[in-house]
């Protein structure tokens, strides 16, 4: 694996990077993967938002593919955009929900998902509480997995979406910008990828956030830490912010919602200490009042919604691609 990990529960990949040396059926995380890879998938995800825009869609890219998307953990905007993303390349889709499966009745994650590759499923799109996860199945099917989240590992067309909305602000230009990550950088999976793919494209990047939510390792990822979320923004070029995981409270790393607001939180008079045209990011579900407040959440600087449509984009560019590797492996 490239890089350094942020916390002991990264896992090791095969080829952990998305297309390493020849396109993959895999795509298990943004660590390692190059700035041109991840340009080119920005512009190919670019080319199928056009699509979208101009009702274009279904293509037949994924004509052939049988594709199952397997979520082990809740999801809405991961969950919809890969299964209209599917649909929109032509694949035959079948979806699958822990609640409803026969893993209450013991069964492992592996033989659950084998006895569905038996049924000639191409792809896997995984999430799973676990990290790791993606990897130990990208290991043991023969099917190609892409990693939907998995645990506080990494979540890499999160990583990839937030990546091409901020091509689309910045445009097309990440040379000599700074973008601020905010909250719980130690257990998020949208923080690692966005870290990796920031830091690919050459974007200087500041953590803010309560010191028992940052990772031990951090600046052996090449990120500075501000001590106050106001000293991180000033002059910045975006800031994402994260959801803050109501449960980290029972663990006491969060003393209390209205203090970690207060601290924390996103207001606009935080966002005026930003560049003039930077904007705002958060990767959802948000909890409004907390982290952001409704107003920067519904405001002009806000790409919020944006994320969600260049997801469904940036999910038919990995498809493809990964689509792409599993035809080229029939020949
Ligand atoms: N950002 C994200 O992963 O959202 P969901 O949990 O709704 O998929």
């Amino acid at each position: 694996m490239h890089g350094t990990a942020l916390t002991a529960s990264t896992p090791a990949s095969p080829g952990s990077g998305l297309f390493s040396a020849s396109p993959s059926r895999h795509l298990l995380g943004l660590e390692g993967v190059s700035r041109d890879e991840i340009l080119e998938l920005i512009e190919s995800a670019a080319r199928y938002r056009e699509k979208m825009r101009s009702r274009q869609l279904p293509t037949g890219e994924l004509r052939g593919v049988t594709v199952c998307n397997a979520f082990f953990e809740d999801s809405t905007r991961t969950r919809v955009s890969f299964e209209l993303a599917e649909q929109g390349l032509g694949a035959l889709i079948t979806s699958f929900h822990t609640g409803a499966s026969s893993v209450s009745k013991g069964e492992t994650l592996l033989d659950t998902l084998r006895v569905i590759a038996s049924m000639r499923v191409d792809l896997f799109v995984v999430r799973h509480s676990s990290s790791g996860a993606a990897s130990y199945l990208a290991r043991h099917l023969k099917a190609g997995v892409i990693n939907a989240g998995d645990g506080r590992h990494e979540h890499p067309t999160q990583g990839l979406l937030d990546l091409m909305t901020l091509h689309q602000a910045w445009k097309g230009r990440f040379e000599d910008r700074r973008a601020v990550i905010v909250g719980d950088i130690a257990h998020s999976r949208v923080a690692r990828s966005a870290i990796f793919g920031l830091t690919a494209l050459g974007v200087e990047i500041t953590l803010a956030g309560p010191a028992t939510l940052m990772p031990a390792e951090i600046e052996s990822l090449g990120c500075s830490v501000a001590a106050r979320v106001e000293d991180a923004m000033r002059g910045a070029d975006a800031v994402m912010t994260l959801r803050i995981q109501k449960e980290r409270m029972e663990g006491g790393l969060l003393p209390s919602l209205n203090e970690y607001s207060r601290e924390w939180g996103i207001t606009a008079a935080r966002v005026a200490l930003m560049k003039p045209e930077a904007v705002v990011l958060h990767p959802g579900p948000m909890n409004r009042g907390v982290e952001i407040t409704p107003e920067v959440a519904d405001g002009a600087r806000s790409v919020i919604f944006d994320q969600v449509e260049n997801g469904v984009a940036i999910r038919c560019a990995v498809l493809e691609r990964c689509a792409r590797a599993v035809k080229g492996e029939r020949a």
